[in-house]
């Protein structure tokens, strides 16, 4: 049952083929992307998203570059997947690793770069999945049976290579036989929450209720919830943590009604090269996407409204920052931090 069925992306017969997300829950699609500029395309327009999977997306991407796709040169694919999206430093972090690997084959043969690099792509994907499988370890032994979990946003299957952070938290621990209920928030204005954290949750059969991001002050007041899990696109060197646009309001709640907020990603979302929040880059996307809502009709056809009187200001900051002072403990991979993260993180690093 726990074991999670949804990845979000494969390597087949020489493409990247990518679940679209924007889709879900209403239909199931995939997508196919032959070229580096395809996959930063996809990144860009949410085909994929998820830190670590728009890491591994990146990767495959310039595996595809080598092979020969309309970007003339490498370094011009890596340039164009880093700048698809800001904020999610695995991006970032999955571009420089796979260049890495180029750099000392400068002069080789094209098809022994393809290869080199096609491998490391794989190689990335892999240890991925296997990280979210550590990071659900580590984590499960934090959240007590018979507990109620808020999460926000999705980091799932679907923003991973599979199996998830903080939703790969709660596998681990419904797997080792705790009963653990999840609160959703919907996750406004993208409603990652709403569309992906409930399929997935629905698809292995894991108790999931779904709730508006502005009620969860409601449940926490009432004390209907024990612990926060939730992921992270990048923590800064001392703890800080930037994840999706409304996280930061759900560790004050947490804080002040005494629950306590973890914070789950892999070891490739650190970044000791940002020292504190301040210095993570924020995403600030489209209007649109606060003044319109999109969902399918009777009918079964995705359609787009609006919901805002036409012409009207509206800011859309994907992410906010939650200081560290406000996390009760970082899981990862290599193991949990605990306050103080600024030494905490180092030890883990090695
Ligand atoms: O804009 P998104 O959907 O890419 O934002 C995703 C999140 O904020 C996730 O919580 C984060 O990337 C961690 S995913 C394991």
């Amino acid at each position: 049952v726990v074991k999670s069925e949804v990845e979000p992306l494969a390597w087949r017969d020489g493409a990247l083929h990518l679940l679209d997300q924007r889709r879900l829950p209403h239909e199931v699609v995939w997508l196919a992307c032959a070229s580096a500029g395809d996959v930063a395309a996809a990144i860009r327009d949410m085909v994929v998203r998820g830190a670590p999977a728009i890491g591994v997306a990146a990767a495959y991407g310039l595996a595809l570059a080598a092979r020969g796709g309309e970007l003339s040169t490498l370094s011009e694919a890596a340039a164009t997947l880093r700048a698809a999206r800001p904020t999610a430093v695995n991006l970032a972090w999955a571009v420089d690793r796979m260049m890495a690997v180029a750099a000392p084959l400068a002069g080789a043969p094209a098809r022994t770069v393809a290869d080199a690099l096609e491998r490391e792509a794989v190689a990335i994907h892999q240890e991925d999945l296997e990280a979210n499988r550590r990071i659900g370890a580590w984590g499960a032994a934090l959240l007590t049976g018979g507990s109620t979990v808020l999460t926000h946003c999705n980091a799932g299957a679907l923003a991973t290579s599979g199996f998830g952070t903080a939703l790969g938290v709660i596998r681990a621990a419904v797997a080792a036989g705790k009963s653990i209920r999840v609160l959703a928030d919907e996750t406004r204005p993208y409603l990652q929450g709403a569309r992906l954290t409930a399929w997935e949750l629905q698809q292995d059969g894991i108790d999931v209720t779904l709730i508006t991001d502005n009620m969860s002050g409601y449940f926490f007041s009432r004390g209907e919830i024990d612990a926060v899990v939730v992921g992270a696109d990048r923590i800064a060197a001392n703890g800080d943590t930037a994840n999706k646009i409304g996280t930061y309001t759900v560790a004050v709640l947490a804080q002040r009604h005494g629950v306590p907020f973890y914070v789950a990603a892999p070891w490739s979302t650190v970044d000791f090269a940002t020292p504190d929040g301040g210095a993570i880059p924020i995403e600030e996307r489209s209007r649109e996407e606060v003044v319109e809502a999109t969902g399918i009709d009777g009918e079964g056809v995705m359609r787009t409204i609006s919901i805002a009187p036409a012409g009207i200001a509206a800011r859309h900051p994907a992410f906010d920052v939650t200081p560290a002072e406000l996390i009760t403990a970082i899981i990862t991979d290599r193991g949990v931090a605990e306050p103080p993260f600024e030494s905490s993180l180092r030890r883990l690093g090695g």
